[in-house]
Protein backbone atom coordinates (compact mmCIF):
# COMPACT_ATOMS: atom_id res chain seq x y z
CA UNK A 1 0.00 0.00 0.00
CA UNK A 2 1.25 3.24 -0.98
CA UNK A 3 2.08 5.91 1.73
CA UNK A 4 0.91 9.18 1.42
CA UNK A 5 4.37 11.69 1.19
CA UNK A 6 2.49 14.06 3.18
CA UNK A 7 1.08 11.65 6.10
CA UNK A 8 4.78 10.22 6.03
CA UNK A 9 6.43 13.76 6.84
CA UNK A 10 3.72 14.42 9.10
CA UNK A 11 4.01 11.40 10.94
CA UNK A 12 8.28 11.30 10.67
CA UNK A 13 8.03 15.09 12.50
CA UNK A 14 6.89 12.82 15.42
CA UNK A 15 11.07 12.01 15.81
CA UNK A 16 12.06 15.32 17.90
CA UNK A 17 15.65 16.08 16.82
CA UNK A 18 18.48 18.69 17.07
CA UNK A 19 19.25 21.09 14.50
CA UNK A 20 22.38 21.11 12.43
CA UNK A 21 23.78 22.78 9.48
CA UNK A 22 26.06 21.24 7.47
CA UNK A 23 28.34 23.25 5.56
CA UNK A 24 31.24 22.67 2.90
CA UNK A 25 33.04 24.05 0.19
CA UNK A 26 33.58 24.40 -3.50
CA UNK A 27 36.46 23.73 -5.21
CA UNK A 28 37.78 27.23 -4.98
CA UNK A 29 36.78 26.89 -1.46
CA UNK A 30 33.48 29.49 -1.17
CA UNK A 31 31.45 28.02 1.40
CA UNK A 32 27.84 26.22 1.47
CA UNK A 33 25.75 24.81 3.85
CA UNK A 34 21.95 23.57 4.19
CA UNK A 35 19.87 22.95 7.21
CA UNK A 36 19.73 19.58 8.07
CA UNK A 37 18.58 16.52 10.89
CA UNK A 38 19.10 13.88 9.46
CA UNK A 39 22.42 13.02 11.03
CA UNK A 40 23.50 10.78 13.28
CA UNK A 41 26.31 9.46 15.15
CA UNK A 42 27.54 6.04 13.13
CA UNK A 43 30.52 4.75 14.85
CA UNK A 44 32.99 5.82 17.84
CA UNK A 45 36.45 3.46 16.21
CA UNK A 46 36.33 4.07 13.87
CA UNK A 47 34.63 7.73 14.50
CA UNK A 48 32.32 8.11 11.86
CA UNK A 49 28.97 9.82 11.10
CA UNK A 50 26.37 9.75 8.72
CA UNK A 51 23.94 12.46 6.89
CA UNK A 52 21.30 12.12 4.52
CA UNK A 53 20.80 14.85 1.42
CA UNK A 54 18.81 15.60 -0.73
CA UNK A 55 19.63 15.16 -4.36
CA UNK A 56 18.61 18.22 -5.16
CA UNK A 57 20.43 20.74 -2.66
CA UNK A 58 22.13 23.28 -4.46
CA UNK A 59 25.59 22.60 -2.86
CA UNK A 60 24.88 18.89 -3.68
CA UNK A 61 28.10 18.82 -6.63
CA UNK A 62 30.06 20.57 -3.72
CA UNK A 63 30.00 16.74 -1.63
CA UNK A 64 30.88 14.83 -4.43
CA UNK A 65 33.83 17.60 -5.74
CA UNK A 66 35.21 18.69 -2.01
CA UNK A 67 34.65 15.03 -0.54
CA UNK A 68 34.24 17.21 3.15
CA UNK A 69 31.92 18.23 5.36
CA UNK A 70 31.34 19.93 8.49
CA UNK A 71 28.38 19.26 11.26
CA UNK A 72 27.38 22.20 13.05
CA UNK A 73 25.22 21.85 16.23
CA UNK A 74 23.05 24.73 16.16
CA UNK A 75 22.38 26.77 19.67
CA UNK A 76 18.94 27.85 20.68
CA UNK A 77 19.31 31.17 19.16
CA UNK A 78 20.15 30.02 16.31
CA UNK A 79 16.37 29.34 14.69
CA UNK A 80 17.07 32.38 12.17
CA UNK A 81 20.11 30.53 11.21
CA UNK A 82 18.29 27.35 10.32
CA UNK A 83 15.70 29.39 8.63
CA UNK A 84 17.97 30.90 6.36
CA UNK A 85 20.15 27.69 5.33
CA UNK A 86 16.66 26.07 4.76
CA UNK A 87 15.85 28.52 2.32
CA UNK A 88 16.27 28.00 -1.37
CA UNK A 89 18.09 30.45 -3.49
CA UNK A 90 19.33 32.98 -1.35
CA UNK A 91 23.16 33.76 -0.48
CA UNK A 92 22.88 31.53 2.23
CA UNK A 93 26.37 33.00 4.13
CA UNK A 94 25.85 36.89 3.72
CA UNK A 95 25.45 38.01 7.13
CA UNK A 96 26.55 34.95 8.88
CA UNK A 97 30.02 35.13 11.27
CA UNK A 98 31.86 31.97 10.56
CA UNK A 99 35.72 31.04 10.58
CA UNK A 100 37.35 28.19 8.99
CA UNK A 101 38.08 24.76 10.99
CA UNK A 102 41.20 22.72 11.17
CA UNK A 103 40.42 21.16 7.73
CA UNK A 104 39.33 24.47 6.46
CA UNK A 105 35.52 23.76 6.31
CA UNK A 106 33.20 26.77 6.91
CA UNK A 107 32.14 26.31 10.80
CA UNK A 108 29.14 28.95 11.93
CA UNK A 109 29.79 30.94 15.00
CA UNK A 110 27.82 30.67 17.88
CA UNK A 111 26.57 26.56 17.45
CA UNK A 112 27.47 24.56 20.44
CA UNK A 113 28.91 21.79 18.84
CA UNK A 114 31.08 20.31 15.39
CA UNK A 115 32.52 17.80 13.55
CA UNK A 116 34.73 17.92 10.80
CA UNK A 117 34.35 14.79 8.23
CA UNK A 118 36.38 13.48 5.30
CA UNK A 119 33.57 11.23 3.17
CA UNK A 120 34.60 7.82 2.96
CA UNK A 121 31.36 6.00 1.39
CA UNK A 122 28.14 7.69 -0.40
CA UNK A 123 24.58 4.89 -1.07
CA UNK A 124 21.75 5.55 -2.40
CA UNK A 125 18.96 6.35 -0.51
CA UNK A 126 15.93 7.21 -2.47
CA UNK A 127 15.81 10.88 -3.07
CA UNK A 128 18.52 11.37 -1.04
CA UNK A 129 22.02 10.18 -0.80
CA UNK A 130 24.13 8.92 2.33
CA UNK A 131 27.03 10.01 2.94
CA UNK A 132 29.33 8.54 5.69
CA UNK A 133 32.07 10.72 7.12
CA UNK A 134 34.83 10.00 8.68
CA UNK A 135 35.24 12.59 12.21
CA UNK A 136 38.73 14.26 11.57
CA UNK A 137 37.96 16.97 14.23
CA UNK A 138 35.67 17.97 16.65
CA UNK A 139 34.72 20.69 18.83
CA UNK A 140 31.73 21.36 21.78
CA UNK A 141 30.66 24.09 24.19
CA UNK A 142 28.12 25.46 26.09
CA UNK A 143 24.73 24.02 25.79
CA UNK A 144 21.09 25.05 25.14
CA UNK A 145 20.49 23.07 21.79
CA UNK A 146 17.90 24.37 18.79
CA UNK A 147 14.89 21.40 18.53
CA UNK A 148 12.94 20.63 15.96
CA UNK A 149 10.05 18.53 16.62
CA UNK A 150 6.39 18.58 14.17
CA UNK A 151 7.68 20.97 12.13
CA UNK A 152 7.81 23.56 14.83
CA UNK A 153 11.49 24.95 16.58
CA UNK A 154 11.57 24.23 20.42
CA UNK A 155 13.63 24.45 23.32
CA UNK A 156 14.67 22.84 26.45
CA UNK A 157 12.53 23.78 29.86
C1 LIG B 1 14.68 21.25 10.34
C2 LIG B 1 15.07 20.95 8.92
C3 LIG B 1 15.78 19.78 8.65
C4 LIG B 1 16.19 19.47 7.35
N1 LIG B 1 16.92 18.33 7.14
C5 LIG B 1 17.41 18.05 5.90
C6 LIG B 1 18.26 16.93 5.70
O1 LIG B 1 18.59 16.18 6.62
N2 LIG B 1 18.72 16.71 4.44
C7 LIG B 1 18.40 17.52 3.38
O2 LIG B 1 18.87 17.26 2.26
N3 LIG B 1 17.60 18.61 3.55
C8 LIG B 1 17.10 18.89 4.78
N4 LIG B 1 16.32 20.00 4.99
C9 LIG B 1 15.96 20.84 3.82
C10 LIG B 1 17.08 21.77 3.38
O3 LIG B 1 17.62 22.52 4.46
C11 LIG B 1 16.55 22.76 2.32
O4 LIG B 1 15.99 22.05 1.26
C12 LIG B 1 17.66 23.70 1.82
O5 LIG B 1 17.05 24.82 1.24
C13 LIG B 1 18.53 23.03 0.80
O6 LIG B 1 19.58 23.87 0.39
P1 LIG B 1 19.61 24.60 -1.05
O7 LIG B 1 18.68 25.74 -0.91
O8 LIG B 1 21.00 25.05 -1.15
O9 LIG B 1 19.17 23.63 -2.08
C14 LIG B 1 15.88 20.33 6.28
C15 LIG B 1 15.16 21.51 6.55
C16 LIG B 1 14.78 21.81 7.85
C17 LIG B 1 14.03 23.09 8.13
Amino acid sequence: MAIDPQELRRVLGYFATGVTVITTKDREGEPYGLTANAFTSLSLDPPLALICIDKVVQCYACFEESKVFAINVLHEDQEDVSRRFATKGIEKFAGIKWHKGKTGLPLLDGAIAYMECEIMRSYEGGDHTIFIGHIVDVAASGDRPLIFFKGKYLRLP
